[in-house]
């Protein structure tokens, strides 16, 4: 491994992104539902790459149009949010709410967050809605679902609950006593945290509880204890590259997972990264994009972690990264700009 020599392609990654940027390539139909999240994916790892200055503004504020055609507005059914594709638009329900226009919380999270990459000021986001549509989405046991009906509980939801409150600077919508004490029963034995209480513990999982403890200011709540053995379970997944769990491959997404999980416990530096880099390296196409493992067709979640994973390691300067929200700092700096106007208003 060590021995193996590559380059950074760069160049190549971000064309493959730009193919995301405001249409889906034929060969990624089958991802139309989550398109939303695919150009967040796009957007912010241009940002990363330093590339979307070179994006003309006509074409940056026809994207954030786009975006905000997908802003469902719905007091009545309390289903606010975004919606990840407009496909399901069709002529009778284009322009109103319907059965078809629905929130989910992992798309609204993508927004806002794209909005933020894009330098939009979040102003036609309708944040009164969302957060009280947000209230219905809590279960008793303190976990989050995507949306009203049909969806899976777990943490993803706990993080993309955390994240929108945090960007929306409103956390009514959040019992958070609960959701602190959902994310505590959900520590497994091995030190790290599971999907909920009693599930294996799993880097994606760690991950999204310890940022949304971190944005919601709770990582105090963690004992000596827990922390000491969540950091310690985090710097296992260290093995070549980082896999999500012990004894399963490493991916190049654990990189960001796992990396940035030990980033917000500051305990990033205690590991040697260089066979991690040079690993996602080998999953670099040679068409760019970034994949799971080598020699498997890229896609814009792996080549938008990679590209995270490889700047927490801080080489081929690319921008650095506000771990809690998955966003560059410079984003980041955008939404602190943005808050204090609100507060000002
Ligand atoms: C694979 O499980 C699952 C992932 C690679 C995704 C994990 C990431 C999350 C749960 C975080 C999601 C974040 C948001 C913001 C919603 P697997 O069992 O196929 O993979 P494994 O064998 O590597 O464990
Ligand atoms: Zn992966």
């Amino acid at each position: 491994m060590s021995n193996i020599q590559l380059n950074f392609t760069g160049d190549l990654h971000k064309k493959f992104l730009l193919n995301f940027f405001k249409s889906l390539p034929s060969f990624y139909a089958h991802l139309e539902s989550n398109r939303l999240v695919l150009a967040f994916f796009s957007a912010a790892g241009l940002e990363v790459l330093g590339e979307l200055e070179s994006l003309k503004p006509e074409k940056k504020e026809a994207f954030v149009q786009w975006l905000y055609s997908l802003q469902v507005v719905d007091d009545k059914n309390k289903v606010s949010g975004f919606q990840g594709t407009s496909i399901l638009n069709s002529a009778e329900n284009r322009g109103q709410n319907s059965d078809y226009r629905w929130g989910h919380i992992a798309t609204t999270y993508a927004a806002l967050c794209t909005l933020l990459v894009l330098g939009d000021d979040l102003s036609r986001v309708n944040r009164k809605s969302i957060i009280e549509s947000l209230k219905y989405l809590q279960l008793a046991d303190g976990s989050f679902k995507a949306a009203k009906e049909g969806t899976e509980d777990d943490m993803r939801f706990v993080y993309c609950a955390a994240a929108v409150s945090h960007m929306l600077n409103d956390w009514s919508g959040v019992n958070v006593d609960r959701m602190v004490d959902f994310i505590i029963k959900s520590i497994s034995y091995e030190g790290g945290i599971g999907q909920g209480p009693g599930l294996e513990a799993h880097s994606g999982s760690t991950f999204c509880a310890v940022a949304a403890l971190a944005l919601s200011k709770n990582l105090h709540r963690l004992s000596r204890t827990q922390f000491k053995n969540l950091r310690r379970w985090l710097l296992n997944r260290l093995n070549g590259g980082f896999n999500g769990r012990p004894n399963k491959p490493f991916d190049t997404c654990y990189s960001f997972w796992t990396g940035g999980a030990l980033k917000i416990l500051k305990a990033y530096d205690f590991i040697d990264t260089k066979e991690c880099q040079d690993f996602i390296l080998t999953t670099q196409d040679k068409y760019g994009g970034i994949s799971k493992y080598i020699n498997v067709v890229p896609d814009p979640m792996h080549t938008y972690l990679g590209l995270c994973g490889l700047s927490l390691m801080g080489v081929y300067e690319l921008s650095p990264i506000f771990c809690e929200l998955m966003i560059s700092e410079r984003a980041n700096n955008h939404l602190k700009n943005i808050q204090e106007k609100w507060k000002r208003d």
